[in-house]
């Protein structure tokens, strides 16, 4: 099967890259490794080894081998060292995923069955994450392309595996969430009252962000006080994790005083930086992906990165600005789109098909 798969990624690009060099042929070879393939390109030779020939080999291989294989788009190009003659001692490498991976569909306690660790959660058959190696979840799509079902899913899974309580839920719009904490006790749940002006509601989400700040503060001292091992966490002292999650932070933005306004960032911000440690974990969604909207110190410190709905380079800009061309291949349907997980483990942009719940609990 290697040696199969191999030989057909290099007739795939000796046809599509023989335009730009008529020597090609015998000038590279494919080498398939336990998560990818590697590009080893013979020296000397007139392709250049750079960004745009790795993203351009991306496009071309990412559609030739699906779905047999799922190519997963790196950040950045990836340069490998390989044994043997300097002409051959480097090449690119393609990081992949057999076959491709499957949508959760079920009730919460079907999908989490299968699930043993309840620090991942599982997105789908073959992607699942620990939310404290890569804290905070940010989710952007057009609207209807699934981000409320999306935090449904994860209110669940919180709910499940760690309470009700566990769970700050602000939601704006009155959406699934909201819908949803109605007969889940414990939430901690924050929404407009019919009379209230978005300036009266967003002082009340200040207020209640202002707790968790604190509540990190506290944990933090007590992290300080009771744990003598250098590098710790929340959970080294019995802790439990607590999710902040904001369905539609847009909807909290816009138009609104600019105090009011660097007050909701400043506190998010500070979550995000600083929440990791004692365990306190944002979980925001976004229709509107503006920079005013979200500043981009949270942007940047969220671990998961979602987009649904339709992917261009427009909406993907916000979330994924390292992207702006050659997107991971499309699942396609409702709740779908790309993810990142930045834990480590993972490598970079990959298709996504958000869960289906089936039944409600
Ligand atoms: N993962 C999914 N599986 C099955 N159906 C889905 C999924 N995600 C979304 N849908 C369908 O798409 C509809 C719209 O999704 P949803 O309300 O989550 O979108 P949204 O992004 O929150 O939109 P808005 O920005 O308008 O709030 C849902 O009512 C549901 O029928
Ligand atoms: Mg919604």
């Amino acid at each position: 099967m290697a040696t199969d798969i191999s030989s057909f990624i290099s007739t795939v690009l000796n046809a599509a890259l023989a335009a730009d060099e008529s020597t090609i042929k015998q000038s590279f070879t494919i080498e398939v490794v336990d998560d990818g393939f590697i590009f080893v390109l013979r020296y000397p030779n007139s392709l250049i080894m750079n960004t745009d020939l790795y993203f351009r080999i991306y496009d071309i291989v990412a559609a030739a081998v699906y779905p047999a294989y799922t190519l997963i788009r790196p950040a950045s190009m990836q340069l490998v060292a390989r044994e043997g003659n300097l002409s051959v001692s480097r090449g690119l490498f393609f990081p992949w995923k057999e076959g491709r991976s499957k949508r959760l569909i079920g009730s919460v306690d079907d999908i989490l069955a299968n699930s043993h660790d309840k620090n991942r959660i599982p997105i789908m058959q073959g992607i699942d994450f620990d939310f404290n190696k890569s804290p905070g979840i940010a989710l952007t799509g057009n609207s209807g392309a699934g981000k409320s079902t999306a935090l449904h899913y994860l209110l669940e899974v919180y709910a499940e595996r760690f309470g009700t309580t566990s769970i700050t839920l602000i939601d704006p719009k009155l959406s699934n969430g909201a819908r949803w904490a109605k007969n889940h006790d414990g939430v901690n749940l924050v929404i407009p009252q019919p009379e209230d002006r978005p300036e009266d509601f967003l002082p009340r989400v200040n207020a209640t962000l202002a707790d968790a700040v604190r509540e990190i503060t506290r944990r933090q001292s007590e992290l300080y006080q009771h744990v003598n091992t250098v590098s710790a966490d929340y959970r080294s002292i019995g802790l439990k994790p607590r999710f902040i999650v904001i369905d539609e932070v847009a909807s909290l933005a816009i138009g609104l005083k600019k105090s009011l306004l660097d007050e909701f960032h400043g506190l998010l911000t500070q979550i995000s930086l600083l929440g990791r440690e004692s365990g306190v974990f944002l979980t925001l969604s976004l229709q509107e992906a503006r920079q005013s909207l979200l500043p981009t110190e949270v942007r940047s410190q969220m671990g998961v990165r979602i987009l649904l709905g339709r992917i261009d380079k427009q909406s993907a800009q916000f979330l994924f600005p390292e992207m702006d061309s050659s997107f991971p291949l499309p699942i396609g349907g409702r709740g779908t789109g790309i993810i990142s997980i930045n834990d480590g483990e993972h490598y970079g942009v990959e298709p996504v098909a958000m869960p289906t719940i089936t039944t409600n609990q």
